[in-house]
């Protein structure tokens, strides 16, 4: 990654106000920013590790651990959870076999929160690899669940 961040901050800056942008094209580089690559980062952008660090962990939609082939996100957001958010949430886990926030052992799939979708009158929803799925029951779980074993 060493490489990735050296040409990238020369095409466009290695100034601090960069860290965000960088940030961003390292998730769509590798999927994920790993914690090994944070002093890489802060030496490129003359910032603080605890300075990247903090960045990568506020925001959720930084990864720090490589993702599932597939990843599926549940909205944990008001209108979803009011319609049974988190059961469908509970049902997840135990169907797809990985715990909220985390990447089944086998790299297969992950799950992830997300916070509204903008379908909340449709809900509970959900993302899968990016494609929206409104009204989650125990069905559509099922067929998420086959989908995402290929
Ligand atoms: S609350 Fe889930 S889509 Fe808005």
């Amino acid at each position: 990654m060493e490489e990735f961040i050296a040409g990238w901050t020369v095409r466009h800056g290695a100034t601090r106000d960069r860290l965000l942008p960088l940030l961003h094209a390292m998730q769509e580089e590798a999927g994920y920013i790993d914690d090994a690559w944070v002093p890489t980062i802060a030496k490129a952008l003359n910032l603080s590790r605890a300075d990247v660090h903090g960045v990568v962990t506020f925001y959720h939609d930084f990864r720090r651990t490589a993702p599932g082939r597939h990843v599926v996100k549940l909205c944990r957001a008001e209108s979803c959870q009011a319609r049974g958010g988190a059961a469908i949430e509970a049902a997840a886990a135990q169907r797809l076999g990985v715990a909220m926030g985390e990447t089944r052992a086998d790299g297969q799939v992950a799950l992830e929160p997300v916070y509204c979708l903008g379908l909340c009158a449709i809900g509970p929803n959900a993302l899968v690899d990016g494609r929206p799925v409104a009204r989650i029951d125990a069905a559509a779980l099922e067929r998420i669940a086959l989908e995402v074993a290929a």
